[in-house]
């Protein structure tokens, strides 16, 4: 695990400065902002049970989807992943988190889909937005508001879209201008981290084959896996009981079975990997402060292995699991 630096010490940017005259203050703590008034949604889109303020409403949804199930999913999917890719038109120094919801929603709407973390239940409130936008060393689940985005940030999107009855949840990070050499780093590590959890998804693993993949890679490059939170099995249900760790757990040895759709999304950090909760309940940081990347993608087990289920469309010039420097 990587120790954040003392005041007078290097930097850990590589720019030979003392730290307390470059990142330590450049990289002030990311503090909660001004979180704008509920959008609303049109009563022509389906909406899931807590969109009115009412509970999610669980029941025991199988792990194995039905052909109908795995059809609608592969279209609400591709949908969220293209809200996703286009948000690279959008970040930039400047713009708001607020604006990033603004747009994410509005394009969800005109997607025919209901934009799925706006007032889902946790915390002491719902969440009150339409994506969560986490910057630096947020590490999942913040709450966009009016914070403009600085050169030299790396902001995670996370897109989840319902429609046809199913959602569809993947994220990406994104870099913000220049992007230090050990961010960038972080960013390219937490991508292929993704990239090798998805990999080992194979029909017959057990599910722990994923985070043995990803934190062996992490760790291999000095970085932390982020273990309170999980992927999770998805389909008419946002978050169902399957867990998926990204670090190797000895216990979890449920067998990976064709039909299975789940989503892959590690959160891997600089330094330190436990994590902290503002007072908003949602906001999870980094205890140390280090910056922190996640990548995700919801997946199908098909017999010749993993598809992943949230690749947009337009993949102008990159691969998908390029987006997150498409914009660098
Ligand atoms: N999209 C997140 C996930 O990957 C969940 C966000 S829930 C919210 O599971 F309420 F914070 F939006
Ligand atoms: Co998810
Ligand atoms: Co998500």
């Amino acid at each position: 695990m990587r120790v954040l630096p003392k005041a007078n010490d290097t930097c850990w940017c590589g720019s030979g400065k003392k730290f307390k005259r470059c990142h330590k203050n450049s990289n002030d703590p990311i503090r909660q902002g001004h979180i704008a008034p509920l959008r609303p949604v049109p009563d022509s889109i389906d909406k899931p049970t807590w969109a009115d303020g009412s509970s999610v409403d669980r029941w025991d949804e199988p792990n194995v989807k039905s052909a109908d199930v795995i059809e609608r999913m592969r279209r609400t999917g591709r949908d969220a992943a293209n809200i996703l890719g286009s948000l690279s038109q959008i970040i930039q120094p400047g713009v708001t988190t607020e604006a990033i919801d603004e747009y994410s929603h509005n394009k969800a709407i005109e997607l025919g889909s209901y934009p799925s973390p706006l007032m889902y239940p946790g915390g002491p409130n719902p969440f009150p937005k339409s994506l969560c936008t986490s910057v630096n060393e947020v590490i999942c689940h913040g709450i966009p508001d009016d914070r403009p985005l600085e050169d030299g940030d790396i902001v995670n999107c996370d897109i989840t879209i319902f429609r046809e009855g199913v959602h569809g949840d993947t994220n990406a990070t994104f870099y913000v201008g220049q992007v230090d050499d050990l961010s960038r780093r972080l960013v390219e590590v937490t991508r292929e981290c993704t990239a090798r959890g998805i990999a080992a998804a194979m029909p017959g693993n057990p599910i722990n084959a994923i985070g043995e993949a990803i934190q062996s890679y992490a760790e291999a490059h000095d970085f932390g896996v982020v273990r309170d939170f999980v992927g999770h099995g998805i389909g008419e249900q946002f978050h169902t009981d399957l867990q998926i760790c990204h670090y190797f757990h000895p216990r979890l040895t449920t067998e990976i079975e064709v039909g299975m759709v789940f989503t892959v999304e590690p959160m891997i950090t600089l330094g330190d990997w436990r994590a902290r909760m503002w007072k908003d309940g949602w906001t999870a940081v980094t205890t140390d402060h280090s910056r922190t990347a996640q990548f995700e993608h919801t997946i199908l087990i098909t017999e010749d292995g993993p598809e992943i289920l949230t690749t947009p469309e337009d993949k102008t010039g990159h691969p998908w699991w390029e987006l997150a420097g498409a914009n660098a």
